[in-house]
């Protein structure tokens, strides 16, 4: 039998008078690893902030290891033995590694004040029980993403923790990065670790978790069960409040003339005689494994970086260096993969940030802002995509949970009808809702002649929007599959190298 190690009961929680948590109850057992689900906004990171000492709460009470628990501050529930891993990550990138996993633990550590050396012995130490790829003493900055995300891992275990809590730990990790995640996550569990574990993909939550529970608008739905005791169409339904019949709209479109040509587009070390053309209302899917060059070609696509060689053609025209701002200006729009520099700006309110892309059609004949309908416009954004806000002129965008703050960034785009739209990633951390109505919006966006490249690592968003998915390895393209030709064994073949 696991025995119960933490318990929430009734656990409430208000921004100034706005309630976001309402009579949470939540357990958790001994190495188990719990799956905490809801849609974007449901109040999953803040009850994680409540747990790890960020955020008190209004009322309720909490019980870890049998004994009252109420931290005041990060540092009260460190020592209770909880590590919290954030939805942004929380490392130094200009440190060591070996600097990044001791430096809060100051004077708790156990061998009281560690010398340099005993430090990166430990790490490196820690890093082998891992089975992690990096060493001590390199830098924070030169280390792939999703190795950081086990190296935050590596720090809570330097730390003793018997809790971790990993708020969407998956959405910036390659495919083979989030299996060494799972194979850990899995090897933690037998070192006597239980694990909370927040995540939108729920096939995820499916494979790892002993337990599911599911918040809807600061409430527990339902009550938590073993994985096993429900299905993800229950799990879709709790969490929405409806059922979902299909997960993605395909609309059969009549595609046009070619709007967009690359031809033998070529940058050294990054991506070589790259050939692909769009045609007028037609979704092309890019997919490849991480490092494969999707993201580095989209940079050049939209004029970011300088090919050595090859031309791009926009509507029968070549467009020698063009700059981003002279691809926004003949219609270009791109979402980029990074949601750090996706241009928000934080603390200006969500219209704001909505109506940012779309302002030369918001404002009156003498140049002043159409409030109406810039109001107007941004409600309909918002109800579209269930931006969830307490106020769309008030409400700083910063303050949004992530995922909404991912739905404004894809929000503002759309409020354009884009003649080339390039889109990378454009799903990560967005709620199963939430994902339905973009697909839709890009759909009808190409069915109103937009000429869509949408760059994927989820094969099966892919193969359930696109007309045509490209594969790229290496820098290059293997090949392409024509709907409804592709199944996940090509794509990965090509994607591999294999043939
Ligand atoms: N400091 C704050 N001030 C005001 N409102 C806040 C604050 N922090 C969070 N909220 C609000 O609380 C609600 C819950 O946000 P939270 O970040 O917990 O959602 P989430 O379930 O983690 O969503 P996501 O899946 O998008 O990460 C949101 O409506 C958010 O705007
Ligand atoms: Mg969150």
């Amino acid at each position: 039998m696991h025995r119960e190690i933490l318990k929430l009961t009734d656990v409430c929680k208000d921004f100034s008078g706005i309630e976001v948590l309402r009579n949470v109850n939540l357990r958790l057992c001994d190495r188990h690893i719990l799956g905490l689900v809801g849609e974007n906004g449901a109040g999953k990171s803040t009850l994680m902030n409540i747990l790890g000492g960020i955020h008190r709460m209004s009322s309720g009470s909490m019980e870890l290891f049998g004994e009252p628990y109420d931290p005041k501050n990060p540092a009260d529930s460190k020592r209770a033995g909880i590590a919290f891993i954030h939805q942004e990550l929380n490392l130094f990138s200009n440190m060591s590694v070996a600097e990044n996993m001791f430096i809060d633990s100051g004077k708790h550590h156990r061998f009281g004040f560690v010398s340099a050396q005993a430090r990166r012995k430990e790490t490196n130490g820690i890093l082998k029980r891992l089975n992690i790829n990096a060493r001590a003493n390199t830098l924070v900055e030169n280390v792939p993403i999703g190795v950081r995300q086990l190296i935050e891992i590596a720090k809570a275990i330097a730390q003793n923790a018997r809790i971790i809590i990993m708020d969407e730990p998956t959405t910036s990790l390659s495919n083979s990065e989030k299996k060494v995640l799972f194979d850990l996550m899995r090897e933690l569990k037998t070192q006597g670790v239980a694990i909370i574990f927040i995540s939108h993909a729920l096939d995820d939550i499916m494979d790892m978790c002993d337990e599911v529970a599911v918040l809807r608008n600061g409430e527990t739905i339902g009550e938590q069960l073993p994985v096993s005791r429900i299905t993800k169409d229950e799990m879709i339904s709790r969490m929405i409040g409806r059922e979902i019949s299909q997960l993605y709209p395909y609309v059969e479109k009549s595609l046009g003339d070619e709007v967009f040509g690359v031809h033998g587009i070529t940058k050294r070390g990054v991506v070589d005689d790259i050939s692909f053309s769009l045609r007028k209302g037609e979704i092309v899917g890019l997919f490849g494994l991480m490092g494969a060059g999707r993201s580095e070609l989209a940079h050049i696509l939209f004029g970011i970086d300088k090919p050595d060689s090859g031309k791009i053609v926009f509507d029968g025209e070549e467009k020698k260096g063009a700059k981003p701002l002279q691809w926004v200006r003949t219609g270009m729009a791109y979402i980029t993969e990074s949601r750090r520099d996706n241009g928000l700006l934080m603390p200006k309110s969500v219209e704001d940030n909505l109506i940012i892309v779309d302002l030369k059609n918001m404002k009156r004949r003498l140049g002043a802002l159409n409030r109406k309908l810039a109001s107007e416009k941004s409600k309909q954004m918002k109800e579209r995509l269930n931006i969830r806000t307490y106020s769309l002129r008030r409400q700083p965008v910063g303050s949004l949970s992530g995922g909404n703050q991912q739905k404004v960034v894809i929000g503002k785009w759309l409020m354009i009808n884009p003649t080339v739209f390039l889109i990378d990633e454009p799903t990560r951390g967005v709620d199963v809702g939430a994902k339905y109505e973009i697909y839709t919006h890009i759909n009808e966006l190409a069915k109103n002649g937009s000429s869509v490249l949408f760059i994927s690592s989820e094969m099966e968003e892919l193969m359930g929007v696109c007309d045509r998915i490209l594969v790229m390895n290496s820098g290059r393209i293997a090949g392409g599959v024509d709907r409804p030709d592709y199944s996940q064994e090509t794509l990965i073949k090509l994607a591999i190298g294999e043939r």
